[in-house]
């Protein structure tokens, strides 16, 4: 059978670390063979075992401001959205909710993520930074969008460890497309710049955008594969009713739901030891559209000795992810971060978000990482092994 054989080449290719053929990755991609995906998942979950070990990392996040400066077509924060309400946290209440937080889980990462706010001072987040490293025993991840290397680096040096930018897409077109106000070589430029400046970086793609083809699927998993991340993340796309791409609908959530494991779980075997998340998109989406489960899913559940849940989260972490990120934004806030409808754990006081997180994993019988989970390449260069 011809899935059969290029699975079979894929999996030689991974196991000897070289980067599987554009049509190897492609065919597998496109298949919709249960026993395919339960091979590629089977396959994931042993190299994430393998390579990192069968523990999860939480990461506690914390959205301290929704404006943004661009106007992503597919992002609710998007400059043009006039019914967006904004707010921004001061440095202090950045600081207090991470503490809070702190007490109700001892995390060992902080998010800080934003819209690519023009108006906060890069000083007063270094400030929040340098406070949270001096008071918690954690480090620091951030999700601001593209700045200048100066301000990358004043937060870098006041403490961050880690950065998160996705590139969204390869596909320099639809790049163009979707992200009017930045280009593909600015994006690049600052990923360059967080990796020289000694970040552990992040970034991946949405999937499930209008004009996306398997094609190029295949060059963006190529491009994560060669860019050596050290976090890897895949979130489907939940349209935003306030946006241009408000009315698009896809033709099949449940099967979207589906390919978002599926492509998770190759990213996996492209990267086995990246920090790869189960999305907080692929929660919602999947709880929207509980069909999703039928066919494989059900069947890896059952194999895994898992409990079915409507969150499809449960499962990605038998398959390849090994990271969920808490929202712990107060909720006043976390109402308008509004960058797509319905996001999970959107209602509810902290409390009540980090209470439901730590059920939705223990119930799938896993263990929460007391380390940091910083990345392994990362580690091994700060002790002066190999990189
Ligand atoms: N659907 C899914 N993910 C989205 N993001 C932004 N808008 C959407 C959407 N409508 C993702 C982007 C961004 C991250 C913070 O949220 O990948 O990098």
């Amino acid at each position: 059978m011809v899935v059969a054989d290029a699975l079979d080449r894929f999996f030689s290719d991974v196991d000897l670390g070289i980067l599987p053929s554009i049509q190897d990755i492609e065919y597998i991609i496109g298949q919709r063979e249960p026993e395919v995906d339960l091979a590629l998942s089977r396959r994931a979950h042993s190299v994430r075992v393998h390579s990192l070990g069968e523990k999860i990392h939480l990461r506690a996040i914390i959205e301290f401001s929704n404006y943004c400066r661009q106007d992503c077509l597919y992002c609710g924060l998007r400059r043009s959205n006039r019914s967006a309400a904004r707010y921004r946290m001061t440095p202090e209440e950045i600081v207090s909710a991470a503490r809070q937080a702190s007490k109700l889980y001892p995390f060992r990462t902080y998010v800080l993520q934003s819209g690519e706010d023009p108006a906060y001072p890069p000083e007063g987040l270094a400030e929040a930074i340098a406070a949270i490293k001096a008071e918690l025993d954690a480090a620091v991840t951030l999700s601001t969008g593209e700045h200048p290397q100066e301000v990358l680096r004043m937060w870098r040096d006041s403490g961050a460890d880690r950065f998160l930018l996705k590139f969204e897409t390869s596909h320099c077109d639809l790049f163009a497309l979707l992200k009017p106000t930045t280009t593909w070589a600015k994006r690049f430029g600052c990923i360059q710049n967080l990796k020289d400046l000694g970040y552990q970086v992040g970034s991946g793609i949405i999937l499930g955008l209008p004009g996306q083809t398997d094609q190029s699927l295949v060059q963006d998993l190529k491009l994560m594969a060669e860019m050596g991340l050290d976090m890897a993340s895949i979130g489907p796309f939940i349209p935003h009713p306030e946006t241009p791409l408000g009315a698009f609908r896809h033709p099949d959530e449940a099967e979207l739901v589906r390919k978002t494991m599926r492509l998770t779980a190759i990213t996996r075997l492209l990267l086995p030891r990246a920090h790869i998340p189960a999305t907080t998109a692929l929660g919602v989406m999947g709880a929207r559209n509980p069909s999703w489960q039928k066919g494989w899913p059900a069947k890896l559940a059952e194999e895994q000795g898992l409990r079915l849940n409507p969150d499809p989260r449960s499962i990605s972490l038998v398959l390849g992810a090994n990271v969920i990120m808490i929202d712990v934004t107060p909720p006043h806030f976390r109402v308008s971060y509004d960058i797509y409808p319905g996001k999970a754990g959107a209602d509810g006081e902290v409390e009540e978000v980090v209470a439901r997180a730590l059920d939705l994993i223990s119930s799938a019988g896993m263990e929460i990482s007391e380390d940091r989970g910083d990345s392994p390449r990362f580690v091994e260069r700060i002790s002066g092994g190999a990189s």
